[in-house]
């Protein structure tokens, strides 16, 4: 088994709608259970931050389906490493909603004010993502 973890950010095109993300993350959720990938998806109305774990050829696979969507563009891929554990194992693709990011955590993890993920380094995104796991993780029951 190879375990890898692979973190790309985008931005959305005109052909995303606001209205089809429950649906995305419904479809995204009932196949990524049924390929073992678990993650994280954020979403700020402008740009997508999206962390994806699994094995590494179903991981390669998805990233090649995602890259093709219309409704994002410059899919740029900022970190992918083997790994030994997961730290989203509780969620096949959790959504990070805007609401949950404060400015300090932008300031903390990006150079400026505006979130913009391509000014982020392989690093700082996976900081990013830990920290947004550790959130996530805090609000469960
Ligand atoms: C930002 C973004 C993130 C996505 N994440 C996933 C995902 O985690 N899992 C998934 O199965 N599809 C995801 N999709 C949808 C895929 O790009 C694609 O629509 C899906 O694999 C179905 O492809 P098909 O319509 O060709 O069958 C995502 C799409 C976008 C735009």
């Amino acid at each position: 088994m190879n375990l890898v973890r692979l973190i790309y950010a985008s931005h959305k095109t005109e052909f995303w709608n606001d209205l089809e993300l429950g649906k995305l993350l419904e479809n995204a959720q009932r196949f990524n259970k049924a390929k073992n990938i678990t993650g994280i998806l954020y979403f700020n109305r402008k740009y997508f931050l999206q962390c994806l774990e699994g094995q590494r050829d179903d991981v390669s696979a998805l990233y090649s389906e995602i890259v093709q969507d219309r409704r994002h563009r410059d899919v740029q891929i900022l970190a992918f490493e083997e790994i030994n554990e997961r730290e989203m194992e509780q969620w096949h693709m959790s959504y990070l909603p805007d609401s949950k990011i404060t400015q300090s955590m932008i300031l903390k993890y990006t150079n400026g004010t505006d979130f913009d993920p391509f000014s982020m380094t392989g690093r700082g995104a996976l900081a990013f993502m830990l920290h947004a796991a550790r959130l996530l993780k805090a609000e469960q029951p």
